[in-house]
């Protein structure tokens, strides 16, 4: 059996406001496999972000292990995170944050050129992505030139920008209208098919999170049926729902 590209044991995190302790996680356990989409759903505050920001290496554990490629993360420096981060996390989030006065294609290419290790030319690189999800023909578009669903796409193509194994991404449709929604869904799909890329999506949408190949359930910083959700599908891509 492949091994998990993401396994969390026991994760706490207790955030501080002002004097109180807000314990965003509760002793998260899960595991997610190679090529899978995986939702992450829940109610406003149960975590999900916190988790997100924990697995992509944003934020460690209070308590407990996070694993990535089999590799403890929970305990490193900033900087060993930050190089864990280049290599293998890619992060999508509901605001797109692209460069305004930059093109669609100059905002995919700049994380190339300033990769740690450039794997790619930059232009050519950019436009192949672009083009995979379907922005080949707003290449020299700036962001205000572009809808939000165009935008989002920009943005996923640059968080792949250097390959990553992973993708996350907190609410990328929250921002969008339905049909929006759904070709940036169609895109991470296509991502997932074309590269293998392991992708967690954070969302409120019950349609959306319906047609992940797996969802798990936060309630208040716990995964609900923890013991499902942890269990291993038999192939990394078998449709489970919790
Ligand atoms: N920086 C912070 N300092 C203190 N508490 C925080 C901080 N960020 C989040 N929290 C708290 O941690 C808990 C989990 O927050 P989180 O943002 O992970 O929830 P969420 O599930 O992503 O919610 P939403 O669906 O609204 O985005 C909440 O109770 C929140 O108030
Ligand atoms: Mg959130």
């Amino acid at each position: 059996m492949s091994k998990p590209v993401i396994r969390a044991c026991g994760v706490t995190r207790n955030l501080t406001l002002g004097e109180h302790v807000v314990p965003a996680l509760r002793g998260v356990d899960m595991q997610i496999f190679a090529q899978e989409m995986v939702g992450i759903i829940g109610p406003s505050g149960s975590g999900k972000s916190t988790l997100l920001g924990i697995i992509g290496g944003l934020d460690s554990p209070s308590a407990g292990t996070i694993e990535i490629d089999g590799e403890d993360i929970s305990a490193l420096s900033e900087s060993q995170l930050t190089d864990i981060r280049n290599q293998k996390i890619g992060f999508v989030f509901q605001f797109f944050n692209l460069i305004p006065t930059l093109t669609a294609l100059e905002n995919v290419a700049l994380p190339i050129e300033f990769a740690q290790v450039r794997r790619y030319k930059p232009n050519s690189r950019a436009r192949e992505l672009l083009e995979m999800l379907g922005m080949g023909d707003r290449l020299h578009h700036r962001p205000n030139e572009l809808s939000g669903g165009q935008q989002q796409r920009v943005a996923i193509a640059r968080a792949l920008a250097n390959d990553p194994p992973i993708l996350l991404a907190d609410e990328p449709t929250g921002n969008l209208d339905s049909q929006s929604g759904e070709q940036v869904l169609e895109a991470l799909a296509a991502i997932r098919a074309e590269n293998g890329t392991t992708i967690v999506l954070v969302t409120h949408d019950q349609s959306l999170a319906a047609r992940m190949d797996r969802v798990l359930t936060l309630v208040d910083g716990k995964i609900l049926h923890g013991i499902a959700a942890d269990a291993p599908p038999e192939n990394g891509r078998q449709p489970q729902s919790d």
